[in-house]
Formats: C-alpha cells, structure tokens, sequence
C-alpha cells in the first residue's frame, strides 16, 4: 500500500456544533495524519467552483448554499491507503446507509449536511489538495 494524501473538509453542520476536534480524533485514530489545515469561509463561487462537477444535479443549488453558510475546516490527511481509508472513516454519503462508528453515523444530520466531504480518486485528491493549499502549506 502506499502512501496517499487526501483532501477533506469539516463541514458547516460540524463546525457549528463544535465537532471539529471529535471528528479529527476519529481520523488520528484511524492513522491518518492531519499533515495541514485550516478554517475558511467559502464564497457562493467558491463552493460553487469546488462542486462543479455536481452543477447538472438536483441538489446543487442546495450544497453550494449550505458549503457557504457558515465556516468550514479544510484539511490534507495523509497515510496508507489515505484516500479509501478516509472513506471508510466518513462512512456512506447518507448518514441513513452509514456503518457504527464511523463519522455519518454518529454525527450527520442529513444527505446534504452530512458533515465531511473526502475525495473519491488519487487524481480528484490532487486536485482538490490543490483547489485549497499551496506547495508551501503541505510540510507532511
Ligand atoms: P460530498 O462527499 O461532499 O460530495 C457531494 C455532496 O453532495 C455530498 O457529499 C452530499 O453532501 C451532497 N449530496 C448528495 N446527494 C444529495 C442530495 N440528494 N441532497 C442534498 N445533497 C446531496
């Protein structure tokens, strides 16, 4: 297995309920490294830039209103298999359809405020690492 980097956002449903050092526990226990970090405010067009890929489907007026309501934390995590070990970690996109112990589970509220987000492929982590941190930000 190799080392990977992964790109994941705290959400605004976790920020604001002050879930950021919980959720960061689950992915240090997991193995993962928080190799950096930050807290922002999205714009609209940020969040809408970030999720363009989702632009045609329903729900994206929606997620790119609730990515820009409040502030969010973005993150690089690093580790063996770093990408679907994060997704293991989050659990299913429906909190609904999410396993025991994992991030959905036990604190999403919905679909839509379902508390992280992780790249789903090594190019998507890439250039998601790269929507966010500069080379100087990524100390490892
Ligand atoms: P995320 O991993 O951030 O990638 C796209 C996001 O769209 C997803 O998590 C969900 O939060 C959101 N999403 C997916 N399906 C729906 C839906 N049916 N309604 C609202 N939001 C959705």
């Amino acid at each position: 297995m190799a080392i990977e980097r992964t790109l994941s956002i705290i959400k605004p449903d976790a920020t604001r309920r002050n879930l950021t050092g919980k959720i960061n526990a689950k992915f240090e226990d997991a193995g993962l490294r928080i190799v950096a970090q930050k807290r922002i405010h999205l714009s609209p067009a940020q969040a809408g830039q970030f999720y363009a890929v989702h632009a045609e489907r329903p729900f994206y007026g929606e997620l790119v209103e609730f990515m820009a309501s409040e502030p969010v934390v973005v993150q690089v995590l690093e580790g063996e298999d770093a990408i679907a070990k994060n997704r293991e970690v989050m659990g299913a996109t429906n909190p609904a359809n999410a396993d025991a112990g994992t991030i959905r589970k036990e604190f999403a509220l919905s679909v839509g405020e379902n508390s992280v987000h992780g790249s789903d492929a090594p190019e998507t982590a890439k250039e998601e690492i790269a929507f966010f941190f500069s080379g100087l930000e990524l100390v490892g």
